[in-house]
């Protein structure tokens, strides 16, 4: 399942992404903003537990989220969406993934994974906000399945249809939710139109 947002504000903050102006630090509040609105989409079915909360004036019925919830950011560009969504469900466990693309092959290469040996999360979600080739994606799902991780979402902002399909071939239980789809990648791998490269917008290591 490829799920593309419709919302206007996400589609609003995508625009002011891409602009090549947008300064580092706009950019990473934009990514960590499309974050927040793309997790509350992605959210949608999690499952509640019946609690009763009590307020200034009575009892309430109430529900809260029973599942644990993990946020596995790929370094480096993930962070900024990870950071964010935890502000929206703070008792979120984060796992970093190191990951980086080979210049020449494209290959992802992993060089950071702190991951306990039995998985202490009930949903996982990956967030980076590009999907290129779908290298760094399909990487990091198979990381996770080979923890025993069993549902595993993706969320990215900007994705090649070229990605999406490496990433549906290689796991097509994975749910991808997504700010935009782009056109296709050019001859480095890069999305075009995109953004450029987004560790690079949100750090400033041009
Ligand atoms: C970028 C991006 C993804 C990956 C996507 O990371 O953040 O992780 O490339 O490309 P793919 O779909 O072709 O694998 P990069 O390798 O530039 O590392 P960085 O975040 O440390 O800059
Ligand atoms: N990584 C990026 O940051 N941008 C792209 O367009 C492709 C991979």
């Amino acid at each position: 399942m490829v799920k593309v947002s419709k919302h206007p504000l996400v589609k609003h903050k995508v625009a002011l992404l891409r602009d090549a102006k947008t300064e580092p630090m706009l950019f990473r509040n934009l990514v960590g903003e499309l974050g927040q609105l793309l997790f509350v989409e992605a959210t949608a079915d999690l499952e509640t537990t019946a609690v009763t909360v009590r307020t200034p004036l009575a009892d309430c019925p109430s529900e809260v989220i029973w599942q644990r919830v993990g946020i596995i950011p790929i370094l480096r560009a993930g962070l900024s969406m990870a950071e964010a969504m935890l502000h929206i469900l703070p008792k979120s466990v984060v796992w970093h993934l190191g990951l980086f693309r080979d210049h020449e092959t494209h290959q992802p290469i992993t060089y950071y994974n702190k991951l306990p040996p039995q998985p202490n999360i009930d949903v996982g979600y990956i967030v980076d906000p590009m999907l290129a080739t779908g290298g760094s994606a399909s990487a990091a799902v198979s990381i996770l399945k080979n923890w025993g991780l069993k549902d595993i979402r993706f969320i990215g902002l900007i994705a090649a249809p070229e990605g999406v399909t490496v990433l549906q071939n290689d796991h097509p239980d994975v749910r991808i939710h997504l700010a935009a789809m782009d056109s296709h990648l050019n001859e480095n791998a890069y999305i075009v139109p995109g953004l450029g490269d987004a560790g690079d917008r949100q750090f400033g290591t041009f």
